[in-house]
């Protein structure tokens, strides 16, 4: 007979866990350098607007799709459709988290790796030639054993959450790790605030400069408004089925909206204020955060411990991030296939790190993909993934809502458990549709720049 469905113990901890899924690498890690190569505040500002025109309406129809059918995002899909044909939906979430969580726990693995540096003194080795801390970024990610290893520990950290399931998994870690994460990233901040020079900064990241912002920017802050805040690949309609009919959905959704906002915000300012002091380049690109701070933190006072405090932010908020991309997997084999969570855990938990072992060496000098494209098989994974995977499966999941499931059904689902705040379905409706027009303005962004 089937177990009754897991459930979070109370609303804090299913709004940590959903916080905890939200803020990650995205926050810490690509926001600030999208922000830093394409205009700072301009940047800034159309991903704000992108998160609450696109981002907010599909946190809340995943909400209510995984709340209303208690089902993984597949079988949420299909009950609501009461047909197979929109299944495929909740499918290409499944193969979403595949692929995100393969490239994103060899990031993860990284980040302990470089905890660890920071913790041993090795920044400030590195950082006595000018090119110290670039040489030793580009030959520790190209090496061919070290990151794979470090990558085999994050997803070990992975599996060791999930296999202990909802409440004494995923809660427990996620109301644990949250508190620890917002307390580092503070000290990180006011750190980073008073230093001399700081102010250059907060006005990069806080002025715009519209002529700095150009197209592609504006693509990629619409794709990442879905990668941040962990749409378009059912991971919301996860965690919502695992809540009862006592939580108020929008509540919930604003707050996973502020802090994963205020969080990216809280990391530029901590980064920003330190890159400008310190007089460095803001377009670092993907090394900003490996190879510009590792060389600014021994300059500055206590450098090996805001190091250590930053990396070890970086991997709290992968880990919370990571744990609930692989929840999406094992829910589908749990729910539709009939399998144990333990069983589920280790096996896909395995092939997802057999996988995310050719990323890594991807940047070394084996690329599997060398055949089929130029790019490495990393980029290949993250931009399949932001580009395209998420932006579709959240464009569908705008217009399952418009199409099949209903606005009014939607809202009177949305608005069980919750104080009653008056939702015009009016006001609905076009939100959806504005947000899939917007989606649709990604997509076609991302196939020009694919054949551009
Ligand atoms: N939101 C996470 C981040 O910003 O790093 C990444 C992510 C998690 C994407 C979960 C998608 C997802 F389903």
């Amino acid at each position: 007979m089937n177990q009754p469905r897991e459930r979070w113990s109370s609303k804090t901890g299913f709004i940590l866990a959903a916080a905890g899924s939200a803020v990650g690498l995205g926050n810490i890690w690509k926001f600030p350098h999208m922000a830093g190569q394409h205009g700072g505040a301009a940047f800034t500002l159309v991903y704000l607007v992108c998160i609450v025109v696109v981002g907010m309406p599909i946190l809340l129809a995943e909400f209510s799709m995984g709340r209303s059918t208690q089902r993984n995002p597949v079988g949420a899909f299909a009950k609501l459709a009461g047909n197979n044909n929109w299944k495929w939906v909740g499918l290409l979430g499944v193969a979403s988290a595949f692929v995100i969580l393969s490239f994103y726990s060899v990031i993860g693995g990284w980040a302990i790796k470089y905890s660890w540096m920071a913790l041993s003194g090795q920044f400030a080795a590195n950082a006595a030639t000018p090119d110290g801390p670039q040489l030793a970024y580009d030959a520790f990610i190209s090496k061919p054993v070290e990151p794979i290893l470090w990558h085999l520990a994050f997803m070990g950290m992975c599996v060791l959450v999930i296999v202990r399931g909802i409440k004494s998994g995923i809660e427990k870690t996620s109301k644990t790790l949250m508190p620890v994460l917002l307390v580092i990233l503070l000290i990180l901040v006011v750190r980073g605030l008073t230093l001399e020079g700081a102010g250059e900064g907060l006005r990069f990241l806080f002025e715009p400069k519209w002529g700095d912002l150009d197209v592609q920017g504006v693509a990629l802050a619409l794709g990442h408004s879905f990668f941040t805040i962990s749409l378009g690949m059912g991971t919301m309609i996860t965690y919502g089925s695992y809540l009862d009919n006592k939580s108020d959905l929008l509540r919930a959704g604003i707050w996973v909206v502020v802090l994963d906002t205020g969080i990216a915000l809280l990391a530029g300012i901590a980064i920003f204020t330190a890159v400008f002091a310190l007089g460095q380049d803001p377009a670092g690109g993907p090394g900003l955060i490996f190879v510009v701070l590792p060389s600014l933190f021994p300059l500055m006072p206590g450098g090996t411990f805001f190091a250590f405090l930053f990396f070890s932010l970086l991997l709290v908020a992968a880990l919370t991030s990571a744990i609930s991309i692989l929840e999406v997997v094992i829910t589908y084999f749990i729910d539709e296939k009939g399998w144990g969570r333990v069983r589920a855990t280790y096996t896909f938990g395995g092939i997802i790190a057999v996988v995310g072992i050719f990323i890594s060496l991807s940047f070394g000098n084996f690329n599997i993909i060398a055949p089929l494209t130029d790019l490495s098989f990393f980029d290949f994974m993250d931009g399949l993934s932001s580009k395209y995977m998420l932006p579709v499966g959240g464009l569908f999941t705008a217009l399952f809502v418009l199409v099949k499931w209903g606005v009014p059904n939607f809202i009177e689902h949305m608005n069980v458990g919750s104080s009653g705040f008056p939702v015009p379905a009016k006001a609905v409706m076009a939100a959806f549709i504005v947000s899939a027009l917007v989606v649709v303005y990604i997509i076609f962004e991302s196939v020009i720049d694919l054949f551009g």
